[in-house]
């Protein structure tokens, strides 16, 4: 009777991790049988990395943190340089006035930004070291949860565009799983510009 209900008891703990599985993800193939439990806690995929890197692309981090190439149809990401934020060597001179006129701006590969908050550059996530290369998992959880620059107490907000507000509400599984990808992108030596207060700011 015992062993009937541990039997019991088990094949429910099953089902229902199956279940709620099933329902984190679609990606139900790439996790099969003995890596059933790891793609749960992996978001449904077979490892944090890929987690990380679905993540990474559905909340389109690339869109403000990857240099663009223009092409004929529109900004198109340059590849070679993903995730590697506003390049060192580019002109902010690039903001367009009259887009700056109507109060926001922004250079046409969507790296620099301007606006009543100054001028802010989206940084190099790669792990180069003027990248995210010598930060701890932990100062990446304090910078996206509290919008701390660096994620050192202490330190300035992020400022716009970067979608802070809604990046906090990740929970911390998600936050280590995009970290341990970034971890994993090519690293790209580029010392992206310091934040701007706006020009009369602190008179
Ligand atoms: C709409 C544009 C935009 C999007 C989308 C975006 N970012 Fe940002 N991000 C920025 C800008 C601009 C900054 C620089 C802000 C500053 O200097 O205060 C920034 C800063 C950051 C920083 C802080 C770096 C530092 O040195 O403190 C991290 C980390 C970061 N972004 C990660 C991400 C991740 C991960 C994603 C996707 C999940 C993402 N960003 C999506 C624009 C964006």
């Amino acid at each position: 009777m015992r062993q009937q209900f541990a039997f019991f008891t088990i094949s429910c703990i099953l089902c229902f991790s199956f279940y709620s599985c099933t329902n984190t993800a679609n990606n139900t193939t790439s996790g099969t049988d003995s890596s059933a439990l790891a793609s749960c806690t992996n978001g449904g995929f077979s490892s944090q990395v890929e987690w990380g890197q679905h993540l990474v692309t559905i909340s389109g981090c690339g869109d403000c943190h990857t240099p663009k190439k223009m092409t004929d149809k529109g900004p198109v990401e340059d590849t070679s340089l993903t995730l590697s934020g506003h390049p060192s060597q580019a002109p902010v001179a690039t903001l367009m006035p009259d887009q700056l006129a109507k109060g926001m701006a922004a250079t046409y590969d969507l790296t620099a930004w301007n606006g009543p908050w100054g001028t802010s550059y989206a940084a190099n996530l790669t792990p180069d070291s003027t990248g995210l290369g010598a930060w701890t998992e932990q100062q990446f959880m304090t910078c996206i949860k509290q919008g701390l620059f660096k994620g050192i107490q202490g330190s300035r907000p992020i400022m716009p565009p970067m979608p802070i507000n809604d990046f906090s509400k990740m929970t911390d599984n998600e936050m280590k799983a995009i970290f341990a990808f970034l971890k994993t992108v090519k690293p790209v030596h580029n010392i992206v510009p310091d934040y701007q207060p706006p020009a009369g700011a602190g008179k």
